[in-house]
């Protein structure tokens, strides 16, 4: 059961709202406008505030059901976190679409957030403070990276192994934005 919950999940993550969404309403593929990045951020920049909002709920939701599932499984803990990783990684790596997909930032806060609710909380939190400061998305989704690798070993140290590959992932995807903060030219909103 843990197997099939586990690529139902990478199939579940594939799924990529802010392709589908653009497509449903006539407007350009996100992936060939502004950051190219098939993501709410990036809805935000092309689409608008409305579907930014529905892709944010889609990716969201991505994170959020395969790990309930696995909780109302009674899976242990590792086996929640490695479920919703496998929903990262079909965000990152869609099946559906040439394995070429977001960045993860809202899919890990989902998944996140039914795993370890004081991670997932705290990450949202660091998230949500930095964007307020600095209106860059990206730097916001770093530091909370960071502030999710500081808590993990505190309060969900059986996780920190999924964990880690999440944020190893989710650096990678991000790193031409660390490469623009660092030379000052990453997008403000
Ligand atoms: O969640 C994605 C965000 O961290 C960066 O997106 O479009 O600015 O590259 P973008």
């Amino acid at each position: 059961m843990f197997w099939l919950l586990l690529i139902f999940s990478y199939f579940l993550g594939s799924v990529s709202f802010a392709i589908i969404i653009c497509k449903i309403m006539g407007k350009k593929d996100p992936r060939l406008l502004g950051s190219k990045n098939p993501g709410a951020t990036n809805m935000l920049r092309i689409a608008g505030t409305r579907l930014a909002i529905l892709t944010l709920i889609g990716d969201l939701l991505k994170g959020i059901l395969p790990v309930i599932i696995a909780k109302a499984l009674d899976f242990t803990l590792p086996q929640q976190a490695w479920i919703g990783l496998s929903a990262i990684i079909g965000h990152l790596y869609p099946i559906y679409f040439k394995f070429k997909g977001g960045k993860g930032v809202a899919t890990a806060a989902g998944m996140l957030l039914v795993t370890s609710p004081i991670i997932g909380i705290g990450a949202i939190t660091v998230w949500g403070i930095t964007f307020y400061v600095s209106r860059i998305s990206s730097l916001s989704a770093l530091l909370a990276l960071f502030v999710t690798l500081i808590l993990t070993p505190i309060v969900a140290m059986p996780i920190l192994i999924p964990v880690l590959i999440l944020c190893l992932l989710i650096l990678w995807r991000h790193r031409r934005n660390l490469h623009d903060l660092i030379t000052g030219h990453e997008h403000h909103f």
